[in-house]
Order: structure tokens, then sequence, then C-alpha cells
């Protein structure tokens, strides 16, 4: 444990109490802090060098800043400040561990210490491999990867956090080209699966976008997960196995990480259902498929994801995804910030979306169609469907603006809202819907 000893002293306290006042901490005493101007006396020079710790003062403003427990009227009426030992140790950023005690002529204060976080600049690489990090499908070059990087890279992976440490991952190494080019004719039939569900303007700019690397990457990696290893009685999976599933997407982004910092490129292909692709792999029937990903050297690294350079997708700002004590509880109303953003909001162009407003699956007809479903039981799962039961018409309005925000997101130009029920919930979304697509420049009609 790392300690903060607080001291408030009269001059000329001798050492030998000082001393017996800290006797017998439970950790490692790294800052003496005291009062500016205490720091002369001997008594606390000599106990810093005994602890080997450093000695730091604090203004009379700054420790009258702090609230501590045990104030004193007699030393706000000497010293300017209601404490000093107290407010010496959270002043100094620790919390209170022993409140203040008093021998003859000093009072003390423990506090502990933060564990201490990497330095400024490794703090830097750090944010800097996370922001640089990029899904790679272009530019592989045909050079084999080294093992011992691989092996580093592996090792990141396996360093994950997982649920009862159970490790479900294994990573299955592909470099034959009669098997990479089996999982490339799924992805290949996936891709036109996906490009003929699109609306056509969608469809034109997908037609753009490359999706994998499969063939282009001399190396492919495969990381399964196995759903039941460990046994019965792994911690923390219990109650929910999705876990064990979590921690092998963890693995992914840490061996993702790891593989830009040594210069790797790696892009993550989910076009085919996973067990296509265990069957091209002949994975046993209880291992599945987590993430296919190919790997290998490349001729750059983009500086921003693929999917925002080509306008297919923007980034969602940090704000619309914090959400205070309550799930929608925002330190502004996202209706009123809608509504704000309105008037200087830059015009956007993209695909036509019709949102139906309290209909159901029956209005998926169209490849342009989305809808918002208000009834309260949740319905089949299709991505066409968005599941909202308002539980009042200022929730269902929010909700309208960040569906509208959201779609926003991903190619929205326009928003055609329809509304198949007329219940207030029905007509406050379309609202909210109307308000948060003037909000991000999309233009709407309404029927
Ligand atoms: C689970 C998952 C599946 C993905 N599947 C694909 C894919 O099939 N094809 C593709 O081109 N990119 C795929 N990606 C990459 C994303 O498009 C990419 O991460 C996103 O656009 C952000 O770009 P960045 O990774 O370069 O920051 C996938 C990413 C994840 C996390």
């Amino acid at each position: 444990m790392r300690l903060v000893v607080g001291i408030g002293l009269r001059a000329g306290t001798p050492y030998a109490e000082l001393e017996g006042a800290v006797a017998g901490l439970p950790g490692e005493v790294e800052l003496l802090v005291t009062l500016e101007g205490r720091e002369t006396e001997p008594a606390l020079q000599q106990l810093a060098d005994h602890l080997g710790a450093k000695l730091c003062t604090f203004s009379e403003e700054e420790l009258g800043k702090q609230t501590v427990p045990n104030p004193s009227d007699q030393v706000s009426r000497l010293k300017g400040t209601p404490s000093v030992a107290e407010a010496a140790v959270l002043a100094a950023g620790a919390e209170l561990l022993v409140p203040k005690y008093k021998t003859h002529n000093a009072t003390v204060a423990v506090g502990r210490l933060p564990a201490a976080g990497y330095g400024v600049h490794e703090q830097e690489v750090v944010h800097r491999v996370i922001a640089e990090r990029r899904d790679v499908r272009e530019g592989f070059l045909q050079l084999e990867v080294d093992d011992e990087k691989l092996t580093r890279v592996l090792e990141a992976a396996h360093r994950a956090p997982s649920v009862g440490l159970s490790q479900p991952w294994d990573f299955l190494l592909i470099r034959d080209l009669a098997t990479r080019t089996k999982v490339h004719e799924l992805a290949i039939r996936q891709r036109d699966l996906f490009a003929q569900s699109l609306p056509n303007e969608r469809r034109q700019a997908f037609d753009g976008l490359k999706i994998e690397a499969i063939l282009d990457a001399p190396l492919n990696i495969a990381v399964t997960c196995d759903p039941g290893r460990g046994g019965r009685h792994v911690l923390g999976r219990h109650a929910d196995p999705r876990t064990t599933w979590f921690s092998a997407a963890i693995a992914i982004q840490n061996l993702w990480l790891a593989a830009r910092a040594e210069g790797l490129g790696v892009g993550w292909v989910s076009f085919f259902g996973p067990q296509e692709v265990a069957e091209v792999l002949g994975l046993p029937p209880h291992i599945e498929l987590v993430g296919y990903l190919c790997v290998g050297y490349v001729d750059h690294f983009a500086p921003a994801p693929e999917l925002i350079r080509s306008g297919w997708a923007k980034r969602r700002p940090l704000s619309w995804a914090i959400h205070e004590e309550v799930w929608g509880r925002r330190s502004t109303s996202i209706v009123d910030d809608a509504h704000e953003a309105a008037p200087n909001a830059v015009p956007a162009t993209g695909q036509r979306i019709r949102v139906v407003v309290g209909g159901d699956a029956t209005n998926l007809a169209s490849a342009e169609a989305l809808v918002v479903d208000l009834h309260e039981d949740k319905p089949d799962h299709d991505f066409g469907v968005l599941w909202r039961p308002a539980r009042t018409p200022e929730e269902a309005e929010e909700y309208g603006v960040e569906i509208a925000r959201d779609l926003a997101l991903q190619g929205a130009g326009h928003l055609d809202v329809r509304t198949a029920t007329d219940s207030p919930a029905a007509k406050a979304l379309a609202e909210g819907l109307k308000a948060g697509a003037s909000a991000c420049g999309l233009t709407h009609s309404c029927a």
C-alpha cells in the first residue's frame, strides 16, 4: 500500500516523537505532507530521510479547500486553515485511511494513495495504438509473418481476461490456399446476399467496398470458443453464458492491438454463418467460431476506418453513449439538443428510409423500410424491426431522436416517417424522429 502521512506540528517537535507516531503503519510511506513553511522543521526532514519519503507542502489556501472529518477551531485560528494533517492527506490526492491522532506536539493523519498508472509517454503509446488500430482489407504484402512476432501477438490475445479464467479461446492458424479459397467462397456468397438486401443507392455504395482479405493476407486466424471449457462450475459464467463469447472477443481485441503495435494488419471477416466456416475448417461440434481474421504485413495503415473514409458510416459521438445513473438521463435533454442543433446542421445526403412507427415485420416488404415496434411483447429478431416499447410519450420522443441520429450515422439522407397507429407514443416517436433528422441535416417527410 502506498501511504501518505499528513503532519501538523509545533516548531521544535522532537524527532523521536514523530518517529513513534508513524511506527507500525501498514505500508510504505511515499509522501510526508505538511503546511507550507513547516518543511524546515528538522524532525520532519529527519523523518522523511528515515522513511525514504518525499516531503511536500501545501499552502493554507490549498488546505482550507479540503473538507475534513475533524476540523479544529483552534488550528483555524492559529494556522488559517481548519486542518493541517487531514487536509494535507486529502490535498495529496489520497483517501483518508486513519483520521488525525495527536501526540504531545503534533497531529498526524494517514492516507492511501491510488496505485500508480504509467508515465505520460507510455500512456500516449497505449492510446495511440488504440486510436491507430485499423480493420485492414487492402495492401497486404506477400510476406510470411515471422514466428516470433506471431507468438507475441498470440500471447497478447492469450493474456485477455476471461470469465472464471476459463480461457475459452483457441487460435486456428490457416495458411493453406485451398482452405482459404473455400472460406473466401463463403464470404463472396454472403456478400452477394447482403448486397441483394440493400436499397439501390446503398447497394451502389456497398459495391465499392472491400469487405475481406482472405486470399490477400498470407495468414488467416480463426478464433474459436469452447462454451463448456472448464466444466460445470466456472466462476461467473453460470448466470450469463454469453460471458464465454465476450471473453473470446476480448482476446481478439488484444490480438488486434498487439498486431498493430507490431506492424501487422488484421481484418475481421464476418460475412458467413459461423457454422458454414466451422464445417470448412472441420471444427469439432463443441467448438464455435467467434472471429475470422486476415493477418499480415501491410503497405500502410489508413488514418481512419475505411467505412468512414468511404462515407458508408460515421462515428457516434461519445456523449451520445453516456447516461448518468439512469438509462436515458444525460446532462442535457437530447430532444432539446436536437432542436438547438437543427438550424446549424450540415445537410446530409444519403439513402431514403421509410420508418413505420408502430408497425411490425409485415411492413418490411421494401428494402427501404424500417419498423419501430411499440408493442410490449418482444418481436422475433429482425434487423428491420427496432423494438421500442416506450413507457411515456417523452421517452418515445427521445427514442425517436436517437433512432434518427443513429440512422444518420449509417448513411441515411431522408426519413419518410409514417405512423401505423395514432397512439400518443407513436406520435411522440414520430416527432422525435423528425427532430433527430433535422439535427443531423437529414430531410424528412411524413404521411
Ligand atoms: C465483430 C466484427 C465483425 C466485423 N466484420 C467485418 C467484415 O465482415 N468485413 C469488414 O470489412 N469489416 C468487418 N469488421 C471491421 C469493422 O468494419 C471496423 O472495425 C469498423 O468499420 C471500424 O474500423 P476500424 O476497425 O478500422 O477502426 C468487423 C469488425 C468487428 C468488430
